[in-house]
């Protein structure tokens, strides 16, 4: 295997100035963190951070799985983020450059930022909002998005941000979950020039049962459509900050104290609410940004993702903020008003770090395949330095062409592996050291001990594929499942390792020669689409709810070119199967039906019908199965515990 890995060396410019310059540096920082582990997490936790309580406590494993970092220690992030760059003089730089969907921009420098989300964070003091209480955010990409979410931190109440993408019930149920008091949201949002609604899908969610902590919506305006303004409940904000000072004093929390809740799909059929930390999350987003994208006071960095989603939470409202930098937010879509779109911001704003997803390159790909127009070769990168990849597995026709095409072959691609849970960066190439192999993401960050292991947790050699744990705590792990203590300990922390390492989700094999990591996709029901995480149960659970159609549903992934996977339900009707113009009729109203229950990212793809599923004599869906069929294939496998054998055929057929 090793014989054939394309590697590329780091770049002698990158690395000649990268933080972190040349292997043995790297090398250099793992053997500090084996030697003195608390050591090098103490060492970055004083160097990253303002404390305004030194911690003397490092690493506190006495009610393992639940660790704790920096205990006893106390800070504000919003502090980090903001007033302390503007201590250290940098009040009139640029901290965001917002662009709208339709192309204008609008420029806020550090104190303009502070100013804002300090009033922010009165009127949501003046609304009765304490540390500790949970805040959910409902918003598109914006300034006020950003804000909000450091009005909440510099307060001490716990945000949880829900993208702007999802449906009225499952906003529903992460409200009712969070037991939030308040909702920050917008009039409207504008993706690839439509308005779509934010404040009457609040309407809608409130409307539900279990969202009665809720006593206040503000609600920002962003194009001024129609919004109905519930007496006593909904305030603009502008009206909520107005006459408030555009100076608040941070609250000091524990670095303990949750920072943010958000919530992600597990195998069961519930979102899990995912804890983090103040500490040590600011912590591992600082030094990621400051390690893996060597991010410089005079870079312009633009991460892609959404502030809906983990990504967002750390290169956008965190990491990038805490170290002073310059970063683009971005409210449009990568294909409006042309396929184009990214490489001409990239050009306009002179960004240096690139953070995108592989489904987003691949299908401007094929859109710059097809038309020179948007071709990253018809603009000017030349300002580009670092490129970055996150979400999903990015495979090595998409590398070298991100390589190629938008790196001008220059340009380091830092393709990191991480989760939700992990708060930052786990497994990724550092630009200035790690030799690149597209299609791996290469090595630990320095502290970080990844392993790969078979079911009884024992180290598998190098070549042969298992389990991917991380066998020691680090600083911005999740520290709960809120509200379920029990399903943390069950996801992440299971007996089958006597609850020591903590349980990614991931298959993953590493090279035989170089020991680089390659991530061989979830080993749970979980599947990712577009870099977006769902569960089959959670899909299956929504269709299933269409009670006058729907007796039974499966879902499985199937590769897709584009979206690296694609949902496949298999459903069995309460009515005789259907077959042509009816079965796309009823098909396409039960993809409706998923896009409100969850949000159309849940869409499936493909919907078969049968007249039942391929199940085992003691009534057991086989999904193996249903995935060789969802993908095209033969079937091989076993099936003599099959209870209806003829089953896959009609399935097998039946488009
Ligand atoms: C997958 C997103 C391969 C993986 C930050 C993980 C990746 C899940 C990569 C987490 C990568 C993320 N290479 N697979 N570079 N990055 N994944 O919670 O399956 O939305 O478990 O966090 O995405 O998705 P999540």
């Amino acid at each position: 295997m090793s014989d054939e890995l394309k590697i590329y060396a780091p770049d002698p410019a990158v690395a000649a100035q990268a933080r972190v310059s040349g292997m043995a540096a790297y090398e250099a920082l793992c053997k500090e963190a084996e030697t003195d582990y608390e050591g090098f997490w103490a060492k970055r936790a004083r160097e990253l951070i303002t404390w305004k309580t030194p911690f003397t406590k490092v690493l506190d494993e006495s009610e393992a799985p639940f660790f704790k970092w920096f205990s006893d220690g106390t800070l504000n992030a919003s502090y980090n983020c903001l007033d302390r760059n503007i201590e250290r003089g940098l009040g009139d730089k640029t901290a965001l450059i917002f662009e709208a969907d339709g192309g204008e921009v609008t420029k806020v420098s550090y104190s303009e930022l502070l100013a804002r989300t300090c009033r922010i964070a009165n009127a949501l003091r003046a609304q009765g909002v304490k540390k500790g209480d949970r805040v959910v955010i409902y918003i598109a990409m914006s300034i006020d998005g950003v804000a909000a979410m450091q009005a909440c931190a510099r307060i001490g109440a716990i945000h949880s941000v829900v993208f702007g993408g999802f449906s009225a019930q499952s906003l529903r149920d992460r409200i009712e979950d969070t037991g939030a008091k308040l909702v920050i949201t917008a009039d409207e949002q504008v993706r690839g020039g439509k308005h779509l609604p934010l404040k009457a899908i609040v309407d809608e969610a409130l409307a539900l049962d279990g969202c009665g902590a809720i006593e206040k919506v503000l609600v920002v305006k962003r194009t001024g459509g129609a919004v109905t303004m519930k007496e006593g409940r909904d305030l603009w904000m502008a009206d909520a900050v107005a006459g408030l000072p555009d100076s608040c004093e941070p609250e000091w929390v524990e670095a303990e104290h949750p920072l943010f809740l958000l919530y992600t799909s597990g195998s069961t059929g519930k979102p899990k609410g995912v804890q983090h930390s103040t500490g040590g999350y600011l912590l591992h987003a600082a030094l990621t940004t400051s390690w893996t994208f060597d991010l410089r006071e005079d870079d312009v960095f633009w991460c892609t993702a959404d502030i809906g989603w983990v990504t967002g939470h750390s290169y956008i409202t965190y990491g990038p903020l805490a170290l002073g930098g310059t970063e683009i937010v971005f409210e449009g879509v990568p294909t409006y008003p042309d396929a184009g779109r990214f490489w001409k911001m990239i050009q306009d704003h002179k960004v240096s770090i690139f953070y995108t997803a592989p489904t987003a390159i691949r299908s401007l790909i094929k859109a710059a395949e097809a038309n020179d127009a948007v071709h990253p070769k018809s603009y000017d990168l030349s300002s580009l330095r670092i490129l970055g990849s996150v979400g999903e597995p990015i495979n090595p026709a998409a590398w070298e062409w991100y390589h190629q095409h938008v790196g001008g072959g220059r340009c380091p691609i830092v393709d990191t592996f991480w989760q939700t849970e992990t708060g930052g960066h786990m497994i990724t190439p550092l630009p200035g050291a790690t030799p690149l192999v597209p299609g791996s993401c290469t090595l630990p960050f320095p502290g970080i001990q990844a392993a790969v292991v078979d079911e009884t947790g024992k180290d598998v050699p190098w070549g042969q594929g298992g389990i991917l744990v991380v066998k020691r705590p680090w600083p911005s792990m999740i520290r709960n499942i809120w509200g379920d203590p029990e399903r943390f300990k069950k996801s992440y922390y299971p007996a089958d390792f006597q609850g020591k390492y903590y349980l990614a989700g991931d298959g993953a094999i590493r090279d035989p020669k170089t020991g680089y990591f390659t991530i061989t996709g979830r080993i749970d029901d979980v599947l990712n689409v577009s870099g977006h995480r769902m569960g089959t149960m959670e899909i299956e659970s929504a269709l299933v709810s269409c009670t006058e159609l729907v007796a039974e549903a499966a879902v499985v992934g199937r590769p897709d070119d584009t979206t690296g996977e694609a949902i496949c339900a298999f459903v069995v009707l309460k009515r005789p199967r259907p077959t042509g113009d009816e079965a796309k009729a009823i098909a396409k109203q039960l993809r409706d039906h998923v896009g409100k229950e969850i949000g159309p990212i849940a869409k499936p793809k493909d919907i078969r019908f049968g007249d039942n599923l391929p199940k085992t004599r003691s009534g057991k869906i086989m999904r193996r199965l249903l995935r060789s069929i969802a993908k095209g294939e033969a079937i091989t496998q076993d099936t003599s515990t099959l209870e209806n054998p003829a089953i896959l055929d009609q399935l097998a057929q039946n488009n």
